[in-house]
């Protein structure tokens, strides 16, 4: 009898459980909300990037189904062949209005549209600069592209400077940052590194996947917050977290999309979003201009929340947005700390290496603008009684 080939994922697994660290995947019983059913237990949800809580909003339920009963479920193929629907051209235009650039290319996700224009616009001839903390879709496309890739420390402005100004004269190179680092929720320092894209000619490029719907007016992410329109070549924003539905885009030059349309391998190769995705990306885009009183309520909850933290005396490590690390240690210590509030009521995941460094174990927190206080005031209470338990407070 042949032997099994893949006998040897039983003994990763068997290592990752002997080190606290293998996981099941929680499931959801009903929508993603601020308190929910989650392994058959009602919790309240500090997990999900759902900051506007738009997955349940009315208008994008009610616009969601209307696209479906209008063009059907689905488009049926890849951009460049049958798969681009007016309603996908509808949203790119929306979408390059909200970031203020000339063009947009709607992606099938933020993953897709990190990694699908990295790879695509550079070559082995290239160098990239890149945070050490960057998105693992931007170090995906990094590699695809088989350029260099010089690592800066987090948010060292300075060393940027120096990787970039230690090239020769005429090489043709990236720098690229995240505006809000996914696990510890602090801001990339935009206005510092335009300033060295442009001493040094580097093309410029931020990925704004969990700023788009948070920071700047009505949601427009970090370039607006910093004022640095027009000093960031390539914008990439996500459609699956503040946004509510799923799919990802690069916001920039006519050139630069067009471009993308000939070269990007998601875009060439993956089918497009069904149009009833399209349809709720644009009315979530209305509810941003409409309603802009929820990005107000999604930054009441965070400053009320980390506050709480703090006050307890947790390590919330440099956090500006809604997304709050609470800092563990090690990975097995994370976890514990996540399945203790987790039976308390609170569903926080525990994240630990690779994800993070192997020291720098957390549980992430992350608010939306539909917690109620008595919430949020309930989930505080729990990390208190678990956080002296585990004598992290
Ligand atoms: C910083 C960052 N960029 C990109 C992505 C990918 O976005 P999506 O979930 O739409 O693929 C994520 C999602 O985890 C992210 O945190």
């Amino acid at each position: 009898m042949r032997s099994d080939p893949l006998a040897y994922l039983n003994t990763e697994l068997d290592n990752l459980k002997s080190q606290g660290l293998h996981r099941s995947l929680r499931i959801l019983d009903g929508r993603q909300e601020a308190t929910t059913p989650i392994d058959g237990k009602s919790v309240v949800n500090l997990s999900s990037n759902n900051y506007l809580g738009l997955t349940t909003h009315p208008l994008l339920i009610e616009r969601a189904i209307a696209a479906i009963r209008e063009f059907g479920v689905g488009s049926g193929s890849v951009r460049t062949i049958a798969g681009t629907m007016e309603i996908h051209m509808e949203l790119e235009r929306r979408l390059a209005a909200f970031k203020k650039t000339a063009a947009v290319v709607v992606f099938q996700s933020g993953f897709a549209a990190n990694a699908g224009t990295v790879s695509a616009i550079l070559t082995k001839e290239d160098v990239i600069i890149s945070d050490e903390l960057n998105h693992a879709s931007i170090i995906d496309g990094c590699r695809l592209s088989r350029a260099a890739i010089k690592v800066f420390p987090h948010k060292d402005v300075d060393a940027a400077r120096r990787i970039a100004h230690a090239l020769p004269a005429g090489q043709r190179k990236l720098l690229i940052t995240d505006g809000v680092f996914s696990m510890d929720g602090d801001v990339g320092p935009l206005p510092g590194l335009c300033a060295v894209a442009e001493e040094t000619g580097c093309i410029m490029m931020v990925d704004d996947a969990h700023a788009s719907g948070v920071f700047g007016q009505n949601g427009r992410g970090t370039i607006d917050h910093f004022g640095v329109h027009g000093r960031v070549d390539i914008q990439v924003g996500t459609l699956s977290k503040a946004i509510g539905a799923l799919g990802g885009y690069v916001a920039g030059s006519k050139a630069l999309i067009d471009f993308l349309h000939h070269r990007a391998r998601p875009f060439l190769f993956s089918t497009s979003h069904p149009p009833s995705v399209a349809a709720t990306c644009i009315a979530a885009l209305d509810v941003l201009e409409q309603e802009p009183q929820i990005i107000d309520r999604l930054w009441a909850n965070t400053r009320f929340f980390k506050a709480g933290l703090q006050r307890l005396g947790f390590d919330t490590g440099m956090s500006e947005s809604p997304i709050t690390p609470v800092m563990a240690g090690e990975g097995s210590r994370a976890m514990k700390l996540s399945d203790r509030l987790f039976e308390e009521g609170v569903f926080a995941q525990g994240i630990a290496f690779p994800t993070v460094a192997r020291d720098r174990a957390r549980v992430r927190t992350i608010v939306t603008a539909t917690h109620t206080q008595d919430e949020l005031q309930f989930a505080l209470d729990q990390f208190e009684k678990v956080g002296r338990e585990l004598e992290l407070i």
